[in-house]
């Protein structure tokens, strides 16, 4: 399959569902790279990795050694840099550190938390050369609770309008997270950007989640996640199975050993 270009994500909207899914090491960039058309380098690594309680303490440095891996290991996927809290709180500060990831990623885009009040940023950000990916509805680096959104008139007009300036903004696709399908729906049609849904309804145009969550490795598991395996299980079996080996001396096997 061809690599993935921002023209190309673009021209999917209305047409075929955008796939995109999260990696932090190489060895899930390399399986994710041969079917997804997005890999996002999640700031979600804060919880799926280093077992932190949100994504607010996550450090770009520390992204910045993942981001390096699955770029490294992506062949054909778009790789987006999901901007740490607090690493884009002005335009300035946002460049500079958009920048310094590209540099030492080679990242094809990055992605950025927040509607409205952040469309200045993004428009300062794309102007100077820098694809970006917005990101609406919930918002995990400031969200105080986890529940579905847009459920009141006032909520849904807000994230209206924050997808509507993201769009704007000449960001290149938004995610929208845990937004009620009609909202979703709405927004779809109404922005001229790709919307990718996680937990906002098959209406958006592509679908993204982490990867950990759809593999069964999390014990995380929200009504919005499908999990298409059971690989804690597996990991287990696999565990147990080499510990009473050991244990019995039959690992290392015959064909395990230099002679
Ligand atoms: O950090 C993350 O993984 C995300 C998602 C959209 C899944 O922001």
């Amino acid at each position: 399959m061809q690599k993935r270009s921002i023209k190309n994500i673009l021209k999917k909207k209305n047409k075929t569902p955008i796939t995109c899914l999260t990696a932090y090491s190489k060895s899930m960039a390399k399986i994710v790279d041969k079917y997804c058309d997005i890999i996002l380098v999640g700031d979600s690594l804060g919880m799926v990795v280093y077992g932190m309680k949100n994504t607010r303490k996550v450090k770009i440095d520390t992204m910045i050694m993942h981001a390096k891996a699955v770029k490294k290991f992506s062949k054909r996927s778009l790789v987006v840099f999901d901007m740490p809290h607090l690493t884009y709180k002005n335009k300035f500060l946002a460049y500079k550190n958009a920048k310094k990831v590209i540099r030492l990623t080679g990242c094809d885009a990055i992605k950025l938390e927040g509607g409205t009040r952040i469309a200045e940023i993004i428009k300062h950000l794309v102007e100077r050369g820098i694809s970006v990916m917005g990101h609406v509805g919930l918002l995990p680096q400031t969200s105080k609770n986890f529940k579905a959104r847009g459920k009141s008139p006032s909520e849904r007009k807000k994230i209206f309008d924050d997808a509507k300036a993201i769009s704007r903004s000449g960001a290149f696709a938004v995610v929208v997270e845990c937004v009620v399908e009609s909202l979703a729906k709405k927004i779809t049609k109404n922005i001229s950007i790709p919307t990718i849904g996680i937990g906002s309804s098959k209406y958006c145009d592509g679908q993204i989640l982490v990867t950990e969550d759809m593999i069964g490795m999390n014990d995380f598991s929200p009504k919005f996640v499908k999990q298409y395996g059971k690989i804690n299980k597996d990991i287990e079996k696999c565990v147990k199975k080499y510990v009473k080996d050991v244990k019995i001396k039959k690992f290392p096997f015959n064909n395990n050993v230099y002679r």
